[in-house]
């Protein structure tokens, strides 16, 4: 078959995937091609085990995969051969050097560009589908046009939404897609094209268009708005604790009012994922840069915020269990950083874990889905460590158990099973706020919400 377009993806992960895996479902006649230097995990996107879960994504990547969408290794081919070419590599904090904490690396997408520019022999429209600062398609621009008489290079940006866990049915219905291009004839030119490619699902009335730098910076602040969100209701949390205030109730009461609305008004141990925190570091990064100390100051706190609402969590649970947990066996419901999905990347189950093994308690994780990259964060042979696929199983003997992802699975468990095979007093920290809590304490636990009254039999 000829394709009326090709497409190639650099980058087949959380993003990479699902969103190539929807564009050749959407559009049957577009070759869709993804690469990655992961050697294994485009071997598990060919398999019947992919790399990554998400509802629904097995069910569009079989339907396409062979027909029009091509998982390969090939990078300098897939290059050569297509006229889109979708950035969507990893852009993680920098580490090390300057902006050391705060900044993107950006030597990935780097290394990327130019490696579009040694094996292009054709034109291309190349797509910042990762999540970079304000600015990068310029020095993309400049570092794929420094070639002179070349192949022309038009860089757009394409900030990706979608949301881990219901990731494909945002792709399939999005709130509106986001496209950034230059404001030349060929910069709107390329903008039609790409247009083109999400019209064939999503109404252009949804199909935003501005400049390049407009593009970058929302997705940056769209991040920023909404885990300042979460941080706004887990401050008002603590104060909850204290007050015999409800947070539920009281996000209820607000969420009411039109102009806050009643989305991402969820008290929790905190947010996690890989993009809120380093986006915001990096929109702080940003600010500094620019001369801006005072608005670096006030996103930074977004995420000092959601530390603090961690470490408040633990301290609760060593402060009520006797002001000791040494020795004593905490099953950790859920290491995910949100349910529907396996990833972990800043997960505050991470920091609530390592914060109890350093008070010396015995961990049991267990995660329908994430038991894996868990073993892979905390490691294998960590002592005070073990996992375990069975919740009835991490809970047995356990002193508390700490829900940390807000799976299904967790609400439906028999709870009374639960509380017979454990030590007493039985503790149970919902830091989920998932729970029927009134059942629980008339089954004898001791029982930790988030923002509201603990229910206790002492
Ligand atoms: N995960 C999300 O929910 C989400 C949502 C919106 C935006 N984003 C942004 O999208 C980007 C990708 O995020 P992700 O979660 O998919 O990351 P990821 O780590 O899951 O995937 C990135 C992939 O790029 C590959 N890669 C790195 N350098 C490469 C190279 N030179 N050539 C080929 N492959 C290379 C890596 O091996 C990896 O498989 C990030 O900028 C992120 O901020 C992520």
């Amino acid at each position: 078959m000829t394709f009326k377009k090709r497409i190639l993806c650099i980058g087949a992960g959380y993003v990479g995937g699902p969103t190539m895996a929807v564009i050749a479902d959407k559009c049957p006649d577009v070759r869709v091609e993804l690469v990655d230097i992961n050697a294994e995990r485009i071997a598990a996107w060919n398999s019947d085990d992919l790399p990554i879960y998400e509802p629904g994504l097995d069910e569009v990547v079989k339907r396409n995969r062979g027909k029009n969408l091509f998982f390969t290794t090939e990078t300098d081919k897939g290059i050569t051969e297509s006229d889109i070419i979708f950035v969507s590599v990893n852009t993680p904090t920098k580490t090390f050097g300057q902006g050391a904490g705060l900044a993107a690396d950006l030597q990935y997408w780097e290394k990327t560009a130019r490696q579009i520019l040694r094996a292009s022999t054709s034109d291309k429209i190349v797509v910042e589908k990762s999540t970079l600062p304000v600015r990068t398609a310029e020095a993309m621009d400049r570092i794929l046009n420094s070639n002179g008489s070349g192949p022309h290079f038009e860089v757009l940006s394409n900030p990706e939404f979608l949301a881990e866990g219901t990731a494909i049915e945002d792709l399939l219905d999005p709130d509106r897609v986001l496209i950034g291009g230059m404001n030349t004839d060929t910069g709107q030119k390329a903008l039609d094209s790409l247009e083109d490619v999400y019209a064939a699902w999503v109404p252009r009335d949804r199909i935003i268009r501005t400049n390049v730098w407009s593009s970058e910076l929302a997705k940056l602040v769209a991040n920023a708005f909404l885990a300042q969100r979460v941080s706004s209701i887990n401050a008002v949390s603590a104060l909850c604790e204290r007050t015999s205030a409800d947070v539920n109730e009281v996000a209820h009461a607000i969420g009411r009012d039109s102009r806050i609305g009643s989305k991402f008004l969820k008290s929790s141990v905190g947010f996690g994922g890989s993009c809120f925190k380093k986006d915001i570091l990096n929109l702080v990064y940003i600010c500094r840069q620019h001369g801006l100390p005072e608005v670096a100051d006030y996103w930074e706190q977004v995420v000092r915020m959601n530390e603090y609402q961690q470490d408040r969590f633990v301290g609760r649970m060593i402060s009520e269990m006797f002001n000791t947990v040494a020795g004593k066996r905490i099953a950790v419901f859920g290491f995910a950083f949100k349910a529907d999905t396996g990833d972990t990347r800043e997960s505050p189950a991470i920091r609530v874990c390592r914060h109890l093994l350093e008070e010396r308690a015995e961990v049991c994780i267990t995660d329908p889905k994430a038991l894996k990259n868990a073993r892979y964060d905390l490691g294998q042979d960590t002592p005070g460590v073990t996992y375990e696929p069975d919740p009835y199983k991490a809970a047995e003997g356990a002193h508390a158990v700490a829900i940390m992802t807000e799976w299904s699975d967790f609400k439906s468990l028999d709870y009374k099973r639960i509380h017979d095979t454990m030590a007493k007093p039985a503790f149970i920290f919902d830091g989920r706020n998932i729970l029927d809590h009134d059942k629980l304490f008339d089954l004898g636990f001791n029982v930790y919400p988030i923002g509201k009254a603990a229910r206790t039999h002492h």
